[in-house]
C-alpha cells in the first residue's frame, strides 16, 4: 500500500475516534446540566407551590386544589402537576395528566416515605418524561408530594443537534488536518525524495549531473547532504574514469561498450542516435494473464541491442507484440532494456493489412528470397509494393517527427525493409546524416533484375548518405546494379555514386557482436561445464558424450535440412558415433504466415524423425530439434557445452550464430563448422569451412571436428575469438557513426 494511502487511513481512523469520544463528553455533560437544569426549576416551582398547596389539603381542598392545578396544563414542556397523599395516592392533578404520563411511579411513594426530593426519567407512549417528586410534610408528618411532569423530548433534540454539529466539525477539522499532512507529507517528504531519487538514477546512469534544489530542514537535511556528498564523489570518479578512457582510447586497439560510448560522445556531443529497423529489440507478449517481454530471434537485434545500450538514443521499430501497445506510452515509446531502461524504443504501429503486405509480402516473399540465392523464387505483387511504399513512408514520418527539434541528427536505417526511407527522409531533410546498413546479400545485377521496382528501390537507397553492406563483393554487386539501372556518376576508386547532387558511399562495415559476450564475463571452468552438461542432457531425456548444436531462425536460407542429411550421412559413414554423438537444433520459429516457411518446418519435422527413427536407441538420439523461442541465456547454455556448432547457411549477408558462439567460449574450445557461402566465413578463417551443398565436406568437417586434438581446438578458437574480440560490435558502431559524421552535407535533395 502507498504511504500516503496509509498515512491518511490511519489519520482517518485516529481523526474518526477523537472525533467521537469528544462529542460523546460533551454530549454526557450537555444532557447533565440540562437535567441540572429542570430539577433546579422544578424544585422552584414545587417550593413556590408549597404553601398554597398546603392550606388547601383535605378537608377542605378538593375544588380550589383542583383549580390550582389546572392552570399548569397546556404549558410548553409541562405535562402537570399533580399532588399525592402520604400513601402516594393521587390527590388531585392537572386535568388530564395521566393519558400523558404514568400515575404510579415507585419512586414517588419512596419519596414521601423518605422525605426526599426524587427525579426520575423514563419513557411513557414513546415520550421522553421527567418526574420531579417533592414531598410535603406537615407537623413533622409525611403528608404527600407535588409531582412536577416535564416533557424532555427537547433534551433529545438538542442532544441529537450537539451529536451532529459536533461531528460535523470536528470532522471537517480532522479532514483538513489530513489534507495539510498529506500535502506536507508529499510536498516536503515524498515529493523530494522522489525527486532525490530521479536525480541520483540520472547521476547513476551518467545521463546529467544537473544540480537540483536539495531538501532542507531535519528530516530530509542530513541525508540530503550525505547524498550529495556521494554524488560529488560519483561525479569525480566517472570524470576519472572517463579521462582514463579518453586516454586509453588513444593508445587502444580493442573497442569496448565504454570506448565506443567515449567515441560516440566526441563524435556526436550531446547529439542523438537514431535507429530505424523492422524488428524491435524487445517484444513484449501476453503469457496467459502475464506479460513478458523477449529479445527476437536474428542478427540484427543481436548486433544493435549493445550499440544503443552503449550510445544511447532512440530505437523506431515496429511494434509486433501482442502487449506492445499497452506496454508503451500514449506516443508509443517505452524505455528499454526493460530491466535497466537506457535508450528509449518507439514503437510503430501497422494495420494487419500493412504488416501482410509491407513485412510477409515485399520484404520477405519478395526482397528477402531476390537477394538470397537460395532457389526460392521471390514473388512481388503490386499490392504488398504499394503497401511497402506506404510503411516506408509511416516509417520515415515517424522519424521526421523525432528529429524535428535536432539540426544535423545521426540516422542509422536498418534492412531490406526500409529502402524508401533514406529518400523520404533527406528530401524533408537534407542536413540529416542518414546511413542505411543492408544486412542481407546483395546479388548481381541480373539477379536484382528479376524485381519489378528495382529503380525505385535504388533511388531509395540513395538517398543515403552511406550505403553499408557486410563486405564488399555486396558492395560491388550493388555499384554495378546501380550502373545498369540508374542514370548516375559512379567512382568506382572511391566506391561512391552521385546522383542529382547526392553523394552516396557505398562500403563494407563487417558487422559482428559484443565482445565480452554480454551473457558470460566469467572463466568457464570445466567443473561447472560438467555440470550444464549433465543438466542440459537431463533436460532432453538423452545420454551423449559429444553434443553438436545449431542456432537459427527456421528459415529456407539457413541450410537447416542440408545440416541434418549431412548428420544423417555422418552416422552411416562413422558408425562409431552413433550412440555418443547428440546434435541439437535450436529452432526459433520465424515468418510462420509465410507457406514456404512452415512447409520447411514440416520438412525439418520429417528429417529429424526419419533419422531419429534410423539410429535412435534407449536412451540416445541422434538428433533433438527444439522448435521454439530461445532466450539468450538459454542458447549461451548450449554454446557453452558443445563441441561442435554447425553453421551451414546456403547464403547470408553475415551470420551472427557463428560470431556468437566464438564469443561465448571462454574456455577456448570447441569448434566451429561454417557455410563458405555467409559473410562471417572471410574473417572466421579457423572456422572449418564448407560448402553446404556438399554433404560429404560436411560429413567430413564433423568428423574432423569431433576428432580434432584439445590443442588444435584451442589454437583454432584462441584465433578466432582474437578475431572477434578485435572487430565486434563496438567497432563496427564506432566506424559507421565516424564516416557518417565525415560525411559532407549536401543540404538539397534534387
Ligand atoms: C535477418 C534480417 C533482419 C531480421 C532478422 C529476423 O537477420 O536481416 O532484418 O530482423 O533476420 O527476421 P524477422 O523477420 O523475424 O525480423
Amino acid at each position: 500500500m502507498k504511504i500516503t494511502i496509509r498515512l491518511i487511513l490511519s489519520l482517518l481512523f485516529v481523526a474518526i475516534l477523537v472525533a467521537g469520544i469528544f462529542s460523546y463528553i460533551q454530549v454526557r455533560d450537555a444532557r447533565e446540566s440540562l437535567i441540572d437544569d429542570l430539577n433546579r426549576r422544578s424544585l422552584l416551582v414545587a417550593e413556590s407551590l408549597k404553601e398554597s398547596i398546603v392550606n388547601l389539603l383535605p378537608p377542605n381542598y378538593k375544588t380550589k386544589l383542583n383549580q390550582l392545578l389546572e392552570k399548569f396544563g397546556n404549558k410548553e414542556r409541562l405535562f402537570g402537576v399533580a399532588v399525592y397523599d402520604s400513601q402516594g395516592v393521587v390527590l388531585s392533578a392537572t386535568p388530564g395528566l395521566f393519558t400523558k404520563v404514568p400515575e404510579n411511579v415507585p419512586q414517588i411513594f419512596k419519596s414521601i416515605q423518605e422525605n426526599q426530593t426524587a427525579d426520575v426519567i423514563g419513557t411513557y407512549q414513546q415520550k421522553d418524561i421527567h418526574i420531579f417528586s417533592f414531598p410535603i410534610r406537615q407537623n413533622d408528618k409525611n403528608t404527600g408530594a407535588i409531582v412536577i411532569y416535564n416533557d424532555i423530548s427537547y433534551i433529545k433534540t438538542r442532544l441529537d443537534g450537539i451529536w451532529e454539529n459536533n461531528f460535523i466539525r470536528l470532522l471537517t477539522l480532522s479532514l483538513l488536518i489530513i489534507l495539510t499532512t498529506v500535502l506536507v507529507v508529499r510536498w516536503s517528504i515524498v515529493g523530494p525524495i522522489a525527486k532525490l531519487a530521479e536525480w541520483l538514477k540520472n547521476l547513476r546512469m551518467g545521463k546529467s549531473s544537473k544540480q537540483i534544489e536539495l531538501p532542507e530542514g531535519d528530516i530530509l537535511g542530513p541525508l540530503a547532504s550525505e547524498i550529495t556528498h556521494l554524488a560529488k564523489s560519483l561525479a569525480m570518479a566517472r570524470a576519472k574514469a572517463e579521462e582514463e578512457a579518453r586516454l586509453r582510447i588513444i593508445g587502444e586497439t580493442t573497442w569496448t561498450a565504454e570506448r565506443l560510448k567515449e567515441h560516440v560522445r566526441i563524435e556526436l556531443g550531446e547529439k542523438n542516435l537514431y535507429l530505424v529497423s523492422n524488428r524491435e529489440p524487445y517484444m513484449h507478449i501476453k503469457k496467459g494473464r502475464k506479460i513478458e517481454y523477449i529479445i527476437p530471434a536474428g542478427g540484427l537485434v543481436t548486433a544493435l541491442d549493445p550499440v544503443m545500450r552503449a550510445c544511447g538514443g532512440v530505437w523506431i521499430a515496429h511494434g509486433s507484440g501482442d502487449a506492445d501497445f499497452e506496454t508503451a506510452d500514449q506516443n508509443g515509446k517505452i524505455k528499454v532494456p526493460p530491466d535497466e531502461p537506457i535508450y528509449t524504443l518507439k514503437r510503430v504501429w501497422l494495420s494487419k493489412e500493412e504488416e501482410q503486405g509491407y513485412y510477409y509480402g515485399f520484404s520477405n516473399e519478395g526482397i528477402w528470397p531476390l537477394c538470397h540465392i537460395t532457389h526460392t523464387r521471390p514473388d512481388f505483387h503490386l499490392e504488398d509494393w504499394i503497401y511497402y511504399q506506404k510503411v516506408n513512408e509511416k516509417f520515415a514520418e515517424a522519424v521526421l517527427e523525432e528529429i524535428k527539434s535536432e539540426t544535423d541528427p545521426l540516422i542509422l536505417i536498418q534492412d531490406y525493409h526500409f529502402a524508401l526511407v533514406s529518400f523520404m527522409v533527406k528530401s524533408k531533410r537534407p542536413d540529416a546524416r542518414v546511413a542505411i546498413f543492408w544486412h542481407i546479400p546483395w546479388p548481381n545485377p541480373e539477379a536484382f533484375g528479376i524485381c519489378p521496382w528495382q529503380k525505385e528501390i535504388l533511388v531509395g537507397l540513395l538517398g543515403a548518405d552511406i550505403i553499408g553492406f557486410h563486405i564488399q563483393y555486396h558492395c560491388n554487386n550493388f555499384l554495378e546494379t546501380v550502373d545498369r539501372v540508374l542514370e548516375s556518376k559512379i567512382n568506382w576508386e572511391q566506391f561512391t555514386i552521385e546522383r542529382g547532387g547526392q553523394i552516396t558511399q557505398v562500403k563494407p562495415f563487417p558487422i559482428s557482436v559484443a565482445f565480452p559476450s554480454l551473457l558470460q564475463n566469467e572463466m568457464q571452468d570445466e567443473v561447472s561445464k560438467k555440470k550444464i552438461k549433465k543438466e542440459i542432457l537431463e533436460e532432453l531425456g538423452i545420454e551423449a558424450e559429444l553434443i553438436g548444436v545449431g542456432v537459427d531462425r527456421i528459415d529456407y536460407t539457413k541450410g537447416i535440412v542440408e545440416r541434418l542429411k549431412a548428420i544423417d550421412r555422418f552416422f552411416e559413414k562413422h558408425p562409431k558415433f552413433v550412440g555418443k554423438f547428440t546434435f541439437v537444433e535450436l529452432g526459433a520459429p520465424s515468418r510462420t504466415h509465410i507457406k514456404r516457411y512452415q512447409d520447411l518446418i514440416s520438412e525439418v519435422e520429417t528429417v529429424t524423425d526419419k533419422i531419429c527413427w534410423k539410429y535412435q536407441a534407449k536412451n540416445w538420439k541422434p538428433i533433438v530439434f527444439l522448435k521454439a523461442h530461445h532466450s539468450h541465456e538459454e542458447i549461451n547454455r548450449y554454446y557453452q557445452v558443445a563441441d561442435v556448432c554447425l553453421v551451414t547457411s546456403l547464403h547470408d549477408g553475415m551470420n551472427l550464430v557463428a560470431k556468437e558462439f566464438i564469443a561465448s567460449r571462454n574456455d577456448e574450445d570447441g569448434v566451429l563448422i561454417l557455410s563458405q557461402f555467409t559473410g562471417a566465413s572471410r574473417e572466421l578463417q579457423d572456422a572449418l569451412i564448407v560448402n553446404p551443398y556438399d554433404i560429404e565436406e560436411m560429413v567430413d568437417a564433423l568428423e574432423k571436428a569431433l576428432e580434432m586434438q584439445q590443442e588444435e581446438r584451442k589454437e583454432r578458437m584462441q584465433r578466432l575469438r582474437n578475431m572477434i574480440k578485435e572487430r565486434n560490435i563496438y567497432r563496427w558502431a564506432g566506424n559507421l557513426v565516424s564516416a557518417l559524421n565525415r560525411v559532407r552535407i549536401s543540404k538539397t535533395v534534387s
